[in-house]
């Protein structure tokens, strides 16, 4: 199925974009996978000679400062000045690496973000957050330098592998969460296993307004922009571990995420109040799309001390949690007993 017209026409954007520099100064960088399967269609478009692009190797290991520095040398030997424009095509890992060189580049020229990941349309691509990760630390150094522009085109994701559109997925659930029942009902509804895209790229334009109207009111992350750390205390925790330690399967940031969702639920219930019937609706999502969650470590003592060293937390040793008081109604700096973390943790792993 082709259909140009959802989200944006990828042309008619792509040209505006490259109105907005002369097309000489235009660079693009991709990775290895949205080179194969999306560097064609954007070329039907404008054609850009192989000296102006720049294909780097695809995953999060090369999310490095050696990664960035290619980029810079890159720009360097390609004559790149402060009037060029910087393309990024690919996942998150491609738009927060690439989006921190070019923002630093000559002290910083403008990129346009072209997300081909779910995960990266919804989440990564959006609200301005680059960097690279640093002595084996998730996204250690970066800065805030919004796009100029991003473009999003659901029809690249045809070629994404299932586990990674869910990965993507979880984020939009996290989204509907925060924002409102309505939006809970449509996501939870919908049917992933046998993708409308139509349906796909309406859920992903009301995610992107959801994340980009709470971005607006708190760019920095003083407050609210906190809430869209739902998920994400005990969901870093469970991915950190898992890609630490050589015995556990290395997890997705979305499957995580998912996990990490059902055990703040659990928190927002005995914390807040929160409805039980929203915990049950997530947990029935889970088990049928991300399978039930196994405890990647032999006691949760460690997931704790995860938690206790992530960099989300303010003050040493205390743990912060965004919950819900109800779908649509997030609390954010919500501190939680060990004890309250533990039996969350032990729902979310005997499920
Ligand atoms: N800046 C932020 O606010 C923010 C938010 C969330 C996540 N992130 C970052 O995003 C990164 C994760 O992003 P991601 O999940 O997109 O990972 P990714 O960029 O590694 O992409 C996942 C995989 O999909 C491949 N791929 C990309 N597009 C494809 C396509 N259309 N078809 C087939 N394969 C394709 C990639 O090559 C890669 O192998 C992490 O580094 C995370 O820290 C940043
Ligand atoms: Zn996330």
């Amino acid at each position: 199925m082709e259909t140009n017209n959802i989200t944006v026409d990828l042309d008619l954007a792509l040209r505006n974009a490259a109105g907005l520099r002369g097309k000489s100064d235009l660079f693009l960088l991709a990775d290895s996978n949205s080179c194969n399967y999306c560097l064609p269609k954007v070329m039907q478009t404008f054609e850009l000679e192989d000296s102006k692009i720049l294909v780097l190797p695809a995953g999060e290991q090369h999310k490095t400062l050696q990664t960035v520095e290619k980029i810079w040398n890159f720009l360097i030997e390609s004559h790149a000045t402060r009037n060029s424009l910087l393309l990024i095509l690919g996942g998150g890992v491609l738009t927060d690496m690439g989006g921190f060189a070019a923002s630093t580049f000559k002290r910083g020229i403008p990129y346009v973000n072209i997300p081909t990941t779910l995960l990266a349309m919804v989440d990564a691509a959006q609200g301005g957050k680059t960097g690279f990760d640093y002595q084996g630390l998730k996204n250690e150094i970066g800065m805030f330098a919004p796009a100029l522009k991003t473009i999003v085109y659901p029809m690249f994701l045809q070629t994404l592998p299932s586990e990674q559109l869910l990965s993507g997925y979880a984020e939009i659930l996290k989204h509907a969460l925060i924002a409102s029942p309505l939006e809970l009902i449509r996501v939870l509804n919908f049917d992933i296993d046998n993708i409308d895209y139509e349906q796909l790229a309406e859920l992903i334009d009301r995610s992107i307004d959801i994340k980009q109207y709470i971005v607006e009111q708190d760019p920095e992350e003083t407050g609210l922009r906190k809430s869209l750390n739902f998920g994400h205390t005990i969901g870093h925790a469970i991915e950190e571990y898992s890609l630490m330690n050589k015995e556990a399967k290395p997890m997705l940031h979305g499957y995580a995420v998912m996990y990490g969702m059902v055990g703040e639920l659990y928190l927002s219930m005995v914390k807040l109040g929160l409805e039980q019937q929203t915990l049950t609706q997530v947990v029935h999502f889970m088990t049928e799309h991300y399978g039930k969650p196994v405890c990647p470590c032999k006691d949760y003592g460690q997931l704790l001390e995860l938690m206790r060293h992530d960099k989300k937390n303010t003050e040493q040793g205390q743990i912060n949690f965004s919950l819900l008081r109800q779908v649509g109604n997030c609390r954010v700096n919500q501190e939680c007993t060990d004890q309250e973390i533990l039996d969350a943790l032990d729902f979310l792993f005997n499920i």
